[in-house]
């Protein structure tokens, strides 16, 4: 119920102003990859497996930009229908596309013209609108057969259109404008960015094979340039061990009675695969949720509100797998440029409430923190180890005291264990479980030193200390290091 209640007099047919909707297009928000995926989707949707970028170039800008795909092309119904704002096509719950206006949205976010070609059996067709005969009256030309079907002789790539396919035609490109003098330059950073931010959304349909994107250039008239990159698929998940043993966890709750999953992961610390860095830029930028509708990425990071910030540098381990059921379409609200979701507050909550195994969302944020203070810890002290098991427990809290640095957070504990080693063995590292293993066949020379002068423990510092004997004199530093050394080996003689 609201206060304001008015009584209607009169209706008014009130059409909007072709010319000032027509301005819209290109501030919708689309970056080049977000518009480019659009026209993916419908690739795929059209059950196309390869799709061409071709970028036509000369030495003083960037002409247009052609996007071809073997899919099944469209009739003249279809086609005509596809050139609609607000396409009346039946899109299937497995779909890509939803709204009906990708085609158009995207295209003309980027270009003033957008040309489509389409080859169904054997037959060409082709259509095109413009900024200005939109702003005229909404007037699409179509295109003498001829011409069109000249189009389809080309290759793109390493396909050539035989009895179907579709080809896209931006030109006279609002964004892509190139000064002469970095033409080179921005080509080449928006391939980059290209084959980046499709190999991420469309990392599913690359793995299993059922699609193959690939882009060239071309100068002019001239032939492409037969230089044919191939976007390799990035999966933000694809780490071999992930950074805490119990993960990746599952929290499970139901909305509108539709069950939903959110995949919970942990990248290990310190890792250089391209599925964490995902294309270089700030990787703690990549930190939160993966949004998946139908297997394609939608959204690649970023908290949604659930967090105050997106790109906190301590929370970069964490990543989220959420694949939406299409059932709840509304509830994630998708936005026009398909690069983003507002999920409803019924989300959040619920993902904050569920729990599995005891572990929360908050918690395992806690952990995804902890693994990554670990990292920032051993990169950064003086003493990035302290004696576990193997040392009573006494002087291990009075060395850990000694050792203790502020700032660079807790220190890994080693711990000691004899072991049956080989003859030839006095110590052997097992740097996955932290331990230092002594050859117990050799425990009590060790102990007591074959002479009683204790030669392998003088050993032992000539190895320690083998950095600091390099130089020619001591260092304040060198002296304060080697003070807290003396005291942790005066601590473990106390007891
Ligand atoms: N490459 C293509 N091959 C075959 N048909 C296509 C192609 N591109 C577009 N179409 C047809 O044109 C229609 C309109 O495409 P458009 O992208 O505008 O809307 P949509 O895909 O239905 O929804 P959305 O707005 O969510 O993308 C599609 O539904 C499809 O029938
Ligand atoms: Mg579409």
């Amino acid at each position: 119920m609201t206060n304001f209640q008015f009584k209607t007099t009169d209706r008014e047919y009130l059409p909007p102003d072709d010319g000032k909707v027509g301005d819209i297009f290109s501030r919708l928000g689309y970056g080049i990859s977000d518009a480019v995926a659009d026209l993916v989707d419908n690739s795929v949707d059209a059950i196309a497996d390869k799709v061409h970028i071709r970028f036509v170039r000369g030495t003083e800008g960037i002409y247009s930009v052609i996007i071809a795909d073997n899919g099944k092309g469209m009739n003249g119904d279809e086609l005509r229908e596809a050139m609609r704002f607000g396409s009346r096509s039946t899109k299937s719950d497995a779909q890509l596309g939803k709204y009906g206006i990708g085609l158009k949205s995207a295209s003309l976010s980027q270009a003033e013209t957008v040309t489509v070609l389409t080859k169904k059996n054997g037959s060409t067709l082709g259509r095109r609108w413009t900024l200005e005969n939109v702003k005229i009256g909404w007037s699409c030309e179509i295109l003498l057969e001829s011409d069109v079907q000249n189009a389809f002789t080309s290759k793109f790539g390493e396909f050539s259109i035989k009895d179907s396919g579709t080809i896209i035609i931006w030109e006279r490109l609002e964004h892509l404008k190139a000064l002469p003098n970095n033409i080179n330059q921005i080509l080449e950073k928006t391939i980059k960015k290209l084959i980046t931010e499709l190999g991420i959304r469309f990392h599913r349909f690359i793995e299993e094979g059922c699609l193959e994107i690939s882009i060239d250039q071309q100068f002019g008239l001239e032939p492409p340039t037969g230089i044919n990159l191939f976007v390799p698929a990035l999966n933000p998940f694809s780490y071999e061990q992930p950074g805490r043993s119990d993960y990746p966890i599952t929290l499970k709750f139901e909305l509108n009675n539709t069950p939903v999953d959110v995949h919970c992961h942990i990248w290990p610390p310190k890792t250089k695969s391209l599925g964490y860095r995902l294309g270089g830029g700030k990787v703690a930028l990549r930190q939160g949720f993966y949004f998946y509708r139908n297997d394609r990425i939608i959204q690649a990071g970023g908290w949604n509100g659930i967090r105050a910030d997106d790109g906190e540098p301590h929370f970069s381990l964490a990543r989220v797998r959420v694949d939406l059921p299409p059932a709840l379409d509304s509830m994630f609200k998708l936005d026009v440029t398909k690069s983003r979701l507002d999920p409803s507050p019924n989300f959040i909550n619920a993902l904050k409430t569920a729990s599995t195994n005891g572990i929360t969302f908050d918690k395992f944020i806690d952990h995804a923190e902890n693994a990554y203070r670990k990292q920032k810890k051993i990169e950064g002290a003086r003493f990035p180890l302290i004696p576990g098991k193997g040392i009573s427990a006494k002087a291990q809290k009075a060395i850990a005291n000694i050792l203790e640095e502020k700032g660079t957070g807790r220190p890994k504990k080693v711990s000691f264990k004899w072991s049956s080693l080989d003859l030839d063995e006095i110590v052997r590292l097992d740097p996955e479980n932290d331990v230092i293993n002594l050859n117990s066949k050799y425990k009590k020379y060790l102990v007591e030193g074959s002479s009683g002068d204790a030669p392998v423990l003088k050993l032992v510092l000539m190895f320690l200390f083998q950095n600091q004997l390099e130089k020619s004199f001591i260092t304040q530093k060198t002296l304060d290091w080697l003070q807290s050394i003396n005291q942790t080996l005066l601590a473990s003689m106390k007891e």
